[in-house]
């Protein structure tokens, strides 16, 4: 059995008076320990897959197919068990520390309310707990910082408590969506190495949102290409550069800036990202798509194995990518 089994998933939101799809079939698997990235543009579903997942779906939204955790759907369970399930099995770390942390309630009251109401834990235990997490994630004085309101840590700082949060109570999977991008350069990338260090020496499974393709290639074992709604292309993190085959994904390898200084312009994909709400006959991408003939305009394309990859393009066994 597969940690996360993901089935023909879709989702529908409320717009208006209509419903419209904005997810489209999305299959695929996370097993125990592994990592999968999940790139594309803004708009492509990302977070809304990455939300299902924990249960956390829009109010006015449906969702459809199946997503399962160790064999139990997500969907079946209740409210009691959804709050466990979330505190004690699936670890979320989002975007912007700021805006999951009230800003009225100290650190420490905020890093062991969830063990202590939900989990049965003694207050003395959550918060020796709370200091050996602190100190894991590489904050000095965790003592102290258990009394600091969140308005006194810097970003950096936020996401290590965050990140800490998480860390209570031994999850098996890691939900991690854009978690360094609201971060300055420099802490970027020790907040994404402490990350990839605590994921690895804890065995957690993780699924990483992130528009940085590079990024998600260092810290993933497979990469998950998005496009309005869809998974594109599905491959191992090592071939990503040199063996994808959707022309979106050499689209963004190519939309990447480059620093190996053969060319230093942000060269950005032509015409805008499509949602999944936008409705086309055959492949969503054909509109900026430099190979789509008649056949991408009428018919969806749908994932099929080639080598290693799993893609979506009905040109993609013909298409011959110098990667040179
Ligand atoms: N609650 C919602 N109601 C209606 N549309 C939504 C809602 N949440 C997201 N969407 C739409 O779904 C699409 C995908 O959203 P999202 O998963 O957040 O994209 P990403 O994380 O890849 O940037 C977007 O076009 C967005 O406008
Ligand atoms: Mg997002």
């Amino acid at each position: 059995m597969s940690l996360v089994e993901i089935e023909s998933f879709t989702l529908d939101v409320q717009v208006v008076e209509a419903s419209a799809r904005v997810i489209h079939e999305v299959s695929f698997k996370l097993e125990a320990g592994q990592s999968i990235g999940i790139v594309g543009e803004s708009g492509s579903g990302k977070s809304l897959t990455l939300r299902a997942i924990a249960g956390l779906s829009p109010e006015n939204s449906v969702v459809g197919g199946k997503i399962s955790f160790q064999g139990e759907e997500v969907s079946a369970m209740d409210r009691e068990r959804l709050m466990q399930y979330r505190s004690s099995q699936v670890a979320m770390i989002f975007q912007d520390p700021r805006s999951a942390i009230n800003p009225v309630r100290k650190v420490g009251d905020f890093l062991t309310e969830n063990v202590v109401t939900n989990l049965g834990w003694s207050k003395s235990d959550a918060k020796t707990k709370a200091i050996e997490v602190l100190t894991e994630v590489g904050i000095s004085n965790p003592e102290k910082q258990l009394k600091a309101f969140p308005s006194e840590l810097s970003g950096g700082m936020l996401q290590r408590v965050m990140i800490a949060s998480n860390l209570l109570c031994q999850p098996d999977l890691l939900l991690a969506d854009e978690p360094t991008t609201a971060l300055d350069v420099t802490t970027q990338s020790s907040v994404m190495a402490l990350i990839d260090q605590l994921r690895l020496s804890r065995g957690m499974a993780m699924i990483f949102v992130s528009h940085n393709l590079e990024l998600a290639t260092a810290v993933c074992d497979k990469i998950l290409v998005m496009y309005a709604g869809r998974i594109v292309e599905l491959l191992p993190a090592e071939n990503l550069r040199e063996k994808s085959r959707h022309p979106y994904t050499r689209a963004l390898l190519d939309a990447r800036p480059r620093l190996d200084g053969r060319q230093n312009r942000l060269n950005a994909i032509p015409g805008q990202p499509a949602s999944g709400l936008e409705w086309t006959q055959g492949c969503t991408f054909a509109a900026r798509c430099a190979f789509a003939q008649d056949i991408c305009r009428s018919e969806v394309p749908v994932l099929r194995k080639i080598q290693e990859s799993d893609v979506a393009c009905h040109r993609a066994d013909e298409i011959d990518w110098d990667v040179s």
